[in-house]
């Protein structure tokens, strides 16, 4: 099992140059997925020079992790989102969400686009469960969604159940990547391999900082799944999970058409089928968790592994790949300016629904920058909820940590704690001088690092199915040279010399 997301086997990474000198825009965009490109491409249409910085490869984050699938529901029951809102407000989202698919449908067809985009039903089903599917199926149609019953060969088991027709699928990767191309030029720049540290700013315009250069904009998006840097309201409000997906091949050639989405005892899977030049695949989303609060999150993918294996004849077990999501704790996305008077726009909080979120946040965005005014603006705004006072108590609680420097392993021989662990595995460290984030690569040479996460100082934990460290307070992960994956930090975990044992 490699692990990589389906959507990457036959997309081509890579393509964009690093930052290597001076510019001035009048929109820099932090983040190259399915919001930062989108975004750049609607201002590109109203003459406004905008730049994309990705840090690693366009559409390599969380949109080539997702499930591809796009639909006017959100992850939420629809009893859920009619308890907290009107049935006004859930047919506004049903109607924003439902334009932005349309987006993406119209860029497919304009730029023939080979992302494997088809309409297709979507499927709620009850696999060993009493969640009552007809009251849900009763608020679908009652919100304008066409509804209908499960097929007579509904190609798994199941007590109760309903769809919902025109969905629609696709490989975002692919998709992200060719609308990259179609709206790279001078005035629309986008760059890969370049990572903003930090974000200054005085009256008129915003200074963002790379290794090698700074960016002069006027205007800032943070299209990076989460905004960078300290956004404390946001990062407070929001709740870090990661879930994984499987791509498998069956010994038969049963693979459903749709999305289905199964009830599971206390959890949900994703279930969708993938065709392309190198076969197909059969996909299964879930097994979510808090960051870095799974014990050992190999258990995570097991229980997908175990549920295809239930109602699938499987041949083998090919991919694996995790994604990130944060939830915001009124269901719905922060989308726009930070605050009335600040030019810095954000857009998190999309949970598992982030494709079509995202591409409703590039149209909510670019009309702000374009001063034009949007539908759903209102309904979305991101400085709707008054900021949160938490953080200072996490902050507090880890930096008494931190300035244990040079963490000397070798003092009176490597501690045992060391010698246990296995290549390519990572384990906390207590010493005399502190607390260390320690892992052994493929060859078993040790890395050790700071375990302090560099955004507001929480505790990193080590992650065995994807080999990294992740931070369980707002999600920014780090790769075992202690370099930003993904999350709110700009700074990567302090890296620690060991001294070397004395003779
Ligand atoms: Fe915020 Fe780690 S403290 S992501």
């Amino acid at each position: 099992m490699e692990n990589i997301p389906v959507w990457a086997l036959n997309a081509t990474l890579g393509s964009f140059k690093q930052l290597d000198r001076k510019i001035s825009v009048e929109v820099a965009v932090i983040g190259g997925g399915i919001t930062g490109i989108t975004t750049a491409q609607l201002l590109k249409k109203r003459g406004i020079k905008t730049a994309v910085i990705e840090s690693r490869k366009i559409g390599q984050g969380t949109t080539g992790q997702s499930t591809g699938n796009l639909y006017a529901p959100t992850e939420y029951d629809f009893s859920k989102m009619l308890s907290k809102y009107s049935s006004e407000q859930v047919q506004q989202i049903i109607l924003s969400r439902l334009q932005a698919i349309e987006m993406i449908q119209k860029n497919i067809e304009q730029f023939a686009i080979p992302c494997d985009f088809h309409l297709r039903p979507m499927y709620y089903f009850n696999a060993y469960n009493d969640k009552n599917l007809q009251h849900e199926k009763r608020h679908a149609h009652e919100l304008g969604l066409q509804t209908t019953s499960l097929p007579k060969d509904f190609p798994l088991y199941f007590e109760d159940g309903y769809g919902i027709e025109n969905q629609a699928q696709f490989n975002p990767l692919i998709y992200t990547q060719r609308l990259a191309h179609e709206i790279f030029d001078a005035d629309c720049e986008i760059f890969e391999d370049t990572c903003i540290n930090e974000i200054e700013k005085d009256d008129e315009f915003y200074y963002l900082k790379t290794d090698m250069t700074r960016i002069k904009a006027k205007y800032v998006v943070h299209a990076t799944h989460t905004p960078k840097g300290l956004l404390v309201p946001y990062h407070t409000a929001l709740a870090p999970y990661r879930e994984y997906g499987i791509a498998v091949t069956l010994k038969n050639d049963l693979y459903p058409e749709g999305i289905f989405w199964a009830y599971y005892g206390e959890e949900k899977f994703s279930i969708r089928s993938y065709k392309n030049e190198l076969g197909s695949f059969l996909i299964c989303i879930g097994s979510m968790h808090k960051v870095g609060q799974a014990d050992d999150n190999r258990e995570n993918i097991s229980r997908l592994i175990d549920f295809v294996n239930k109602h699938f004849e499987v041949e083998s077990v090919n991919y694996m790949w995790g994604g990130q999501n944060y939830k915001a704790a009124d269901m719905l996305p922060y989308i726009g300016k930070k605050s009335a008077e600040s030019r810095e726009f954000i857009a998190t909080g999309f949970s598992t629904d982030g494709l079509v979120y995202g591409t409703l946040a590039a149209q909510i965005i670019s009309d702000a920058i374009a001063q034009i005014e949007n539908p759903y603006a209102e309904l979305y705004k991101a400085n709707r909820s008054q900021p949160l006072k938490a953080a200072k108590n996490i902050v507090k609680e880890n930096l008494n940590v931190l300035g244990k420097l040079a963490g000397d392993f070798f003092k009176n021989g490597e501690p045992k704690e060391v010698e246990s662990i296995s290549p390519n595995e990572g384990k906390l460290i207590q010493t005399e001088e502190g607390k260390f984030a320690v892992s052994k690569d493929d060859k078993g040479e040790v890395k050790v690092l700071s375990p302090i996460c560099p955004h507001m100082g929480c505790t990193v934990h080590w992650n065995f199915a994807e080999k990294s460290w992740d931070c369980p307070c707002h999600g920014s992960r780090f790769d075992t040279n202690g370099k930003v994956i993904e999350g709110p930090s700009f700074k990567n975990l302090e890296q620690i010399k060991l001294k070397k044992p004395k003779e």
